[in-house]
């Protein structure tokens, strides 16, 4: 992987919802094609800002980012969905009233022409999905919701995603059924950039993972090296326990 352009780049990002606060304080941090890195940090710390600020949803201040070498600083929205950057946010990520089909219709709206097909090739990915396209997504249970956000992000055939805390509000075996979706989402070839709270899971789908605290990197390591650190565990997980025992 060495002498690879990553596929994302943030480095030293100052950026924040109102102009002289910063959330994010010289954030730096780097994802590699293929991979799955996890961002962990407590409550407040900048992760979802992180991750909107990379979407183009919270404007930065100074330091850049770049997508497969391309600066994307000041890009709208809709043009890094086109450019390829798919982004499932933490609250309000599926249409509620509309079924499960019309959800994933409208996540492939840029691209109607291959609708049908993309439309299938996500039932193949999610099955439970295919038995429930024409229930109202807010019928679904927290992990099935999930996957109608997650699907929907990936109709735009997005070559990197973005999750804000998929496992929030579920519970430990439906957070193993969303996570094991992840590896076959990158399975299909995409990168994928999680941000969680339930490090223990997160971590044991990732490649590496980094702690962002007070809006700065706090540690970068391996999924292996921030599992087994007692530093990590006491001081950013909230637990005075080895993550891997
Ligand atoms: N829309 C907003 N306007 C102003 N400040 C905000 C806004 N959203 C978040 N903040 C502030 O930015 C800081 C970081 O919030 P952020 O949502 O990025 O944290 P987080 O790490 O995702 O936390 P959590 O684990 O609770 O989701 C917090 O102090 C928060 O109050
Ligand atoms: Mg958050």
């Amino acid at each position: 992987m060495t002498g690879a352009v990553p596929h994302l780049e943030v480095v030293d990002l100052v950026a924040g919802y109102v102009p002289d606060v910063p959330i994010l304080r010289g954030m730096t941090l780097t994802v590699q094609t293929g991979e799955i890195v996890t961002v962990l940090g407590p409550n407040g710390a900048g992760k979802s800002t992180l991750i909107k600020a990379v979407a183009g949803l919270v404007p930065a201040q100074s330091g850049t980012i770049q997508v497969r070498g391309q600066n994307i600083l000041g890009l709208a929205t809709h043009k890094l969905v086109g450019a390829g950057v798919a982004y499932v946010p933490q609250v309000d990520n599926i249409f509620t009233r509309l079924s499960v089909q019309e959800n994933l219709e409208l996540g492939g709206m840029a691209t109607p022409r291959e609708l049908r097909q993309r439309i299938e090739e996500m039932y193949a990915l999610f099955p439970d999905l295919a038995r429930l396209r024409r229930l109202a997504a807010g019928k679904l249970s927290g992990g099935q919701r999930q996957m109608v956000a997650v699907a929907r992000a990936l109709m735009a055939r997005p070559h990197f995603i973005m999750l804000d805390e998929p496992s929030a509000g579920l519970s430990p075996k439906l957070t193993e059924m969303v996570f094991q979706k992840l590896l076959d989402v990158r399975g299909t070839g995409v990168t994928v950039l999680v941000v969680e709270q339930n490090a223990k899971a997160a971590l044991a789908i990732s490649d590496r993972g980094y702690v962002l605290a007070e809006g700065q990197q706090k540690f970068a390591g391996t999924a292996r090296e921030l599992l087994s650190s007692p530093e990590v565990g006491e001081l950013y997980l909230g637990s005075k326990s080895r993550l891997a025992s």
